[in-house]
């Protein structure tokens, strides 16, 4: 056999000069998770294909058009994850999470979905979802978002928060009836898709991306107009709580979101208001969600980050670990060099090693571009420290490498006495 075998469309690698950004901005995630007090779990990537059909909507594009479904071995209609939340909900339930306990959680991982591949949108890509079940009210739906506000400032990410709220299943039902009146005596102004979506779930007719579709909705009916008092109030305390603890937020009256467990609250931050692959993290409030899936009802709100999307808008990342030292070795000195790889990793430091024989040049580049500390060098049973930001400090006898190499990087060497 010849030639390359082509990659998946829409589905990449992360090659290592990449994966350097991904990890500075997951350690900062991982940091802020702790901050709040939300606490991992990790998720299958297969489902029931089921799970997806009643948790996110049967008439959605991520169901009716964007899953990789299959059937198993076992005649099992199985799909590979489009979000995260239904399996969290799932995982939940059957691990015993819900039972009169709040719970904090998040995850992270690669998602599938089948849309046309473009900047910003791939095939495989990479949801951080956070969730919190057991608490009702505006507060908590307060504090998630001022935790995606906090991650966004801290990476340098310029984003407007745009927030709306879908009411409660009684006023969605209201507004159901309202936008069904308002669509069917336009009717010779739906496309094909609208007038399938307009029988079968008439809300998804607003996330329609046909252009010649736009003046129509924009006239649609909003949703504010069927609120209850109690939709009202929680939302009207959701915006004091983010006065009060200073997120910025607009009112975005047409944002229905696109899938069908949203209950009260849904948020998007966004960079450009127009662009659907533009949003960067999107979430909301699903109460009926756990219930719907057969366990006990459980309020719960989230988000997910879209990685890809917040990786590319990364301004100002948090610096990277630093290597303190950098061994390269001629071909007759390797042994050497290993051993004292590691004990200067027993005195806890950060080593990396050039040990595949190439030439001093090219060794001496790779040392260089490393941007460590100190750069060492092995041959003739000594270590030469080279320059980097140390000055250079000359041969030295191997004995004495651990503990000198130690003494110019300046820190409480712990060696074992060897
Ligand atoms: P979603 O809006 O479908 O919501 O996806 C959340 C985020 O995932 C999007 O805002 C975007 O950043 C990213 N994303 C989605 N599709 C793609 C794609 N094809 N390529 C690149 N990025 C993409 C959810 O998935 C909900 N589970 C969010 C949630 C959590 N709601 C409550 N809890």
């Amino acid at each position: 056999m010849i030639g390359q075998v082509a990659g998946v469309r829409g589905v990449a690698p992360l090659l290592p000069m990449d994966a350097v950004r991904w990890g500075a901005v997951e350690d900062c995630l991982r940091a802020l998770m702790d901050a709040y007090g939300f606490r991992e779990i990790r998720l299958p990537i297969l489902e029931r294909t089921e799970l997806y059909a009643r948790a996110v909507g049967e008439v959605t594009d991520i169901v009716e058009k964007e899953m990789y479904t299959f059937t198993d071995r076992s005649g099992d209609s199985l799909s590979l994850r489009p979000e995260g939340t239904a399996g969290c909900v799932r995982a939940g339930i059957e691990g015993g999470l819900f039972h009169n306990q709040a719970q904090r959680l998040w995850y992270q991982g690669p998602m599938f979905r089948h849309e046309r591949p473009q900047k910003g949108r791939y095939r495989q890509f990479h949801q951080w979802g956070v969730e919190a079940y057991g608490m009702v009210g505006p507060a908590i739906e307060a504090e998630i978002i001022a935790l995606g506000a906090r991650l966004l400032a801290k990476l340098g990410v310029e984003t407007r928060l745009l927030l709306n709220s879908l009411g409660t299943p009684q006023c969605r039902e209201r507004y159901r009836e309202a936008l069904v009146r308002y669509l069917m005596a336009h009717r010779e102004r739906l496309d094909d898709d609208s007038l399938r979506r307009l029988e079968r779930n008439p809300l998804r007719v607003l996330d329609s991306k046909n252009p010649d579709m736009a003046a129509l909705l924009a006239e649609a009916p909003a949703i504010a107009d069927s609120w209850s008092a109690e939709s009202r109030s929680h939302f009207a305390a959701l915006q004091d709580h983010l006065a009060a603890l200073g997120v910025a937020f607009e009112v975005a009256p047409r944002l229905v979101r696109g899938l069908d467990y949203y209950t009260h609250t849904v948020f998007e931050w966004t960079p450009h208001e127009t662009l659907a692959q533009a949003t960067v993290i999107a979430g909301g409030r699903y109460d009926g969600l756990v219930s719907g899936l057969g366990g006990a009802p459980t309020p719960a709100v989230g988000f997910a980050i879209g990685m890809e999307r917040l990786v590319a808008l990364v301004t100002r990342l948090p610096a990277p670990p630093v290597l303190d030292v950098f061994i390269m070795a001629s071909a007759s000195f390797q042994r050497q060099a290993l051993v004292l790889a590691e004990r200067l990793r027993d005195a806890g430091f950060t080593v990396e090693t050039h040990l595949a024989g190439a030439s001093g040049r090219s060794q001496m580049k790779r040392a260089r571009d490393s941007g460590a500390r100190v750069i060492v060098e092995a041959k003739d049973e000594v270590a030469i420290v080279h320059g980097g930001p140390v000055k250079d400090e000359g041969a030295m006898p191997w004995a004495e490498a651990v503990v000198r190499i130690s003494q110019i990087l300046g820190a409480e060497a712990n060696i074992d006495g060897k």
